[in-house]
């Protein structure tokens, strides 16, 4: 099974997870590129419900075809929802298969409900990461449940 991790970071959480499941699915790994400027974004506190946040962004070209993975695994920091980059990466590519995940302070919300409008599938399965999980390392029994479920519904 070709698999493709396809990950946003801004601040490392989201890589964090995405490097782990690379390693767990032995993945190729794409990381979206925001050609936008988000070096102003600096904490939750000082940036959220920025209008910003909800304009839409360009990313730079996949370095991945999406076409050639059975699976395709996306994750997203939640910005007062999904990122704006990884929001241009679903409605950009084509998914055969498709699972997510999102790191987050205080809540997910509905973004995997947004995540599966704009790639147009429903996912395998969907994995929610607090940060504080990460550093407690409470989220590796997460992955695998994670990986459990998804393995068993592409058999
Ligand atoms: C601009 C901004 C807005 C955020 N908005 C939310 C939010 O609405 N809800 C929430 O639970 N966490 C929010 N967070 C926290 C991030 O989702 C969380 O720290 C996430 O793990 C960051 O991922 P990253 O480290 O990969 O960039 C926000 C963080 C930033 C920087």
């Amino acid at each position: 099974m070709k698999t493709l991790v396809a990950f946003y970071s801004k601040n490392g959480h989201t890589r964090i997870i995405g490097e782990k499941l690379v390693k767990l699915f032995k993945a190729d790994s794409e990381e979206i590129s925001d050609l936008k400027d988000r070096s102003d974004i600096f904490t939750w506190a000082k940036s959220a419900f920025n209008e910003e946040l909800k304009t839409p962004t360009k990313i730079a070209l996949s370095k991945k075809n999406s076409q050639n993975y059975d699976l395709i695994i996306v994750g997203t920091p939640i910005w007062d929802g999904i990122t704006p980059a990884v929001k241009a990466y679903l409605s950009q590519n084509k998914f055969k298969n498709v699972a997510f995940f999102a790191t987050f302070g205080a809540a997910a919300e509905d973004a995997f409900y947004d995540m599966e409008q704009l790639a147009k599938k429903k996912p395998l399965s969907v994995l929610e990461v607090q940060d504080m999980q990460i550093s407690r390392k409470e989220d590796e029994k997460r992955i695998r449940e994670f990986e459990k479920e998804i393995m068993g519904k592409m058999k």
